[in-house]
């Protein structure tokens, strides 16, 4: 890692917070963020978690969620696992069939809420990062739809380009309300946007 970039990190305000809060990652604060302006995540729900390690977003969602939810968390990379039951992870591609059937196989009834913070490795190249962005974004749209109660919520992450547009109005194609959220905690100078669809239609 590049010695500035450390620096920097270490400053950041967030990085600390989530540090003396312990949480597993500073993006936990932009879910709680735009869960507190949009109340889409309540006591009891059950929640999938699309990208999920380390486990900041599990954490959140855990702590809004109770005793009474349920989250079950995905990623390619394994993620230390939780002390609560009803905390659940398995590592998984959300592009593999398998994996959809193993979320259906895991969650207890289906999914209030499907949240995603799914990233491509990053190549540097804008043009490819936002495709590759967009491909996950879209595929995390395509789990969601199943695994979601009527009337379901998802939040998914999303760089900011020409093919932005086009995915939010896939996004309203399936839910009756959707919002663009910049929360506070994510960087101004990143072109990260999150995707909030409320309310699943009961078409899809
Ligand atoms: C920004 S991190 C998520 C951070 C997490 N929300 C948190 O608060 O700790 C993005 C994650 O997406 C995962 N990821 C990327 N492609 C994936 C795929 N095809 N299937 C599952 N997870 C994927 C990466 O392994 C990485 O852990």
């Amino acid at each position: 890692m590049p010695k500035a970039w450390i620096q920097e990190r270490k400053r950041d305000y967030y990085y600390k917070k989530a540090k003396e809060e312990k949480y597993r990652s500073r993006a936990a604060y932009k879910l709680l963020q735009a869960v507190k302006k949009y109340k889409f995540i309540s006591k009891g729900d059950v929640v999938v978690d699309l990208g999920a390690a380390p486990g900041g977003w599990i954490q959140a969602a855990s702590r809004i969620i109770g005793k009474n939810g349920f989250v079950l968390g995905v990623d390619l990379k394994p993620i230390k696992p939780f002390l609560q039951d009803n905390i659940q992870t398995v590592i998984g591609d959300i592009n593999e069939e398998e994996t959809l059937q193993q979320i259906l196989s895991i969650l207890p009834e289906k999914a209030d809420v499907v949240i995603s913070d799914v990233s491509p490795n990053i190549s540097g190249i804008w043009e490819v990062d936002h495709a590759r962005q967009i491909d996950l974004a879209e595929q995390s749209m395509k789990i969601a739809l199943k695994v979601l109660k009527p009337s379901g919520n998802f939040f998914v992450k999303v760089f900011q380009g020409d093919m932005f547009d086009d995915f939010v109005k896939k996004v309203k194609e399936h839910f009756r309300v959707v919002k663009i959220v910049k929360p506070k905690a994510s960087r101004a100078k990143s072109s990260e946007m999150f995707v909030l669809g409320l309310f699943l239609k009961p078409s899809s």
